[in-house]
């Protein structure tokens, strides 16, 4: 991209992660990259952005400000999002309503803040960072992965309206990313009927995350998805046995799935210890 042609990106969560990884590539690649995060903290080329997605003020004010500064919006990479561990039953209302704020409801919030301007453009691209988790239910990240399974729902539903504006969508579902993910997933350790159970899955979890693929994979697909003149809906990263996994869940009987899948997940069916 050149001169007039440059196209304006705003990537979220990128003080970080595949956030950063992503704001840092885009650029590379001739785009300009405005970089909003809470911290707002930027890689080198990329306009800074304070930005807040939980907060519905934040994201009019950061998209306007875009918008002032640029004059156009052609994509949004959302990928602010972190991780909530804990039971089902035991997870207080009040964290599981903020893991939704920030991956589901945030999200939400950027692509409404953006859509006026793609609409009036003619067009636009919003790519959504969900995960193998939005694909595959996992234990002990129950809220997480209702957050991601509600992006994919909405997306598919949203293509359909969007699609004769010029604007789409995909989803990206990375598989384990070695992150600071891993380090701030706010883990909800209560002592109590399911903690053995949960600390089994969730040091297996962790330990995938420390051995998985490096941010700037992601990227990668991220920057050829903006690149592609016919996005796809969705597309996994990730290790062969995890992209595996998304896979077997479409095709195979699902109680055959789940017991394939439970050693990988870190859990048993014996009674809890
Ligand atoms: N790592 C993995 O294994 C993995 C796998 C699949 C999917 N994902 C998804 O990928 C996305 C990025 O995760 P990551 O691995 O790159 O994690 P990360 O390194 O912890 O980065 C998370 C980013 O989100 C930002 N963020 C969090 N809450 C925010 C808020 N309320 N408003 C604005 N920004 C916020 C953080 O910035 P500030 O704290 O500065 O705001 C940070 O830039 C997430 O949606 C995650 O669910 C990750």
């Amino acid at each position: 991209m050149t001169g007039a042609a440059r196209k304006v990106v705003l990537v979220t969560g990128a003080s970080a992660g595949i956030g950063r990884a992503t704001a840092s590539l885009l650029g590379e690649h001739g785009w300009d990259v405005v970089a909003a995060s809470r911290r707002g903290t930027a890689p080198q080329g990329a306009q800074a952005l304070v930005m807040d997605v939980d907060d519905d003020g934040s994201v009019e004010q950061g998209v306007a400000g875009v918008l002032d500064r640029y004059g156009r919006m052609d994509a949004v990479v959302s990928c602010a999002g972190w991780g909530l561990g804990g039971a089902f039953e035991t997870t207080p209302l009040d964290e599981a309503r903020a893991q939704m704020e920030t991956n589901f409801w945030g999200t939400v919030r950027v692509a409404r803040a953006a859509l006026p301007a793609m609409r009036s453009q003619g067009g636009g691209r919003l790519v959504w960072m969900s995960s193998i988790g939005g694909v595959l239910g996992l234990p002990f990240q129950g809220y997480y992965s209702a957050s991601k399974f509600a992006l994919e729902g909405l997306a598919e539903a949203m293509a359909h309206e969007l699609a004769p504006l010029g604007v789409d969508v995909t989803l990206i579902e990375p598989g384990n990313v070695r992150t600071d993910f891993t380090e701030r997933r706010r883990v909800l350790r209560d002592g109590g009927v399911y903690a053995k159970a949960m600390e089994r899955a969730i040091t297996v979890m962790e330990r995938d995350e420390q051995n998985g693929v490096d941010a700037l994979k992601v990227a990668q697909v991220v920057s050829r998805v903006l690149g592609s003149r016919r996005p796809p809906r969705r597309v996994s990263v990730g290790r062969a046995s995890e992209r595996v996994g998304i896979v077997g869940k479409r095709v195979m009987p699902y109680r055959l799935f789940e017991a394939s899948a439970r050693g990988s997940l870190g859990v048993s069916r014996k009674p809890l210890v």
